[in-house]
């Protein structure tokens, strides 16, 4: 089991604490403004706006999907959370300006296996924390922590996998590659699709992301 250092257990408490704060206020996952203010600071940035990012989209994706507003809702929230816990592993290496080593690697892959830490004090998590463990696992079985494979992966992991990997390529704050841009990032997701990632969550992701753009262009 990891120990976790004495600056990763004071960025637990007060991560819990925010998130527990949510839960007195009984407002269950709606997007508080104010709520959201509070944990995104209880956030390492980079987690944090990586994580906002992802949740809009897995917002989006969700509705395309034809999830209804609740739904989609609570994508919103595994997408800001999915890698939170990579605040609680030694050295924080999404922050490293580098490609990681075998063995950061490993510790990092240690952020799916800690979600307990967090989702066992905090009710609100219950739909929230299948997508903080599972968004690594793969569609044909290949990932972790579990080499889940197909609809075994929850479908609120399979579209954070989605959407946390098209940020990730075309995010132009990870020094050590160049990002990609969006029609390259797209590419890639295809190229993925049935492999790793669910075919049915990428051609929604695909049709949504085009649709906003287009309607961005238009504005
Ligand atoms: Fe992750």
């Amino acid at each position: 089991m990891l120990a976790l250092s004495a600056v990763a257990e004071r960025k637990l408490t007060r991560f819990r604490n925010a998130l527990l704060e949510m839960e007195e206020g009984g407002r269950g996952l709606k997007n508080q403004s104010e709520m959201l203010k509070r944990i995104g600071e209880a956030m390492d940035n980079a987690i944090a706006e990586h994580g906002k990012r992802a949740g809009s989209l897995a917002f989006y994706t969700a509705l395309k999907m034809g999830a209804g507003t609740d739904d989609a809702y609570k994508l919103f929230w595994c997408g800001l959370l999915h890698d939170a816990c990579k605040m609680f592993v030694n050295g924080n290496f999404i922050e490293k300006p580098h490609k990681l080593e075998q063995e950061e690697m490993e510790e990092v892959r240690m952020h799916v296996r800690i979600v307990h830490l967090v989702a066992d004090r905090v009710k609100w998590l219950a739909g929230v924390e299948d997508a903080m463990r599972y968004h690594h696992e793969n569609w044909d079985g290949s990932g972790y922590p579990n080499g889940l494979k197909g609809e075994e992966i929850p479908l609120a992991a399979r579209i954070v996998g989605v959407v946390d990997a098209f940020d990730a390529m075309v995010d132009g704050k990870r020094e050590y590659k160049k990002p990609l841009d969006y029609d390259e990032a797209i590419a890639e997701l295809e190229r993925a699709s049935g492999t790793q990632f669910d075919p049915n969550v990428v051609r929604a992701f695909v049709e949504m992301f085009g649709e906003r753009n287009e309607a961005q262009k238009a504005e």
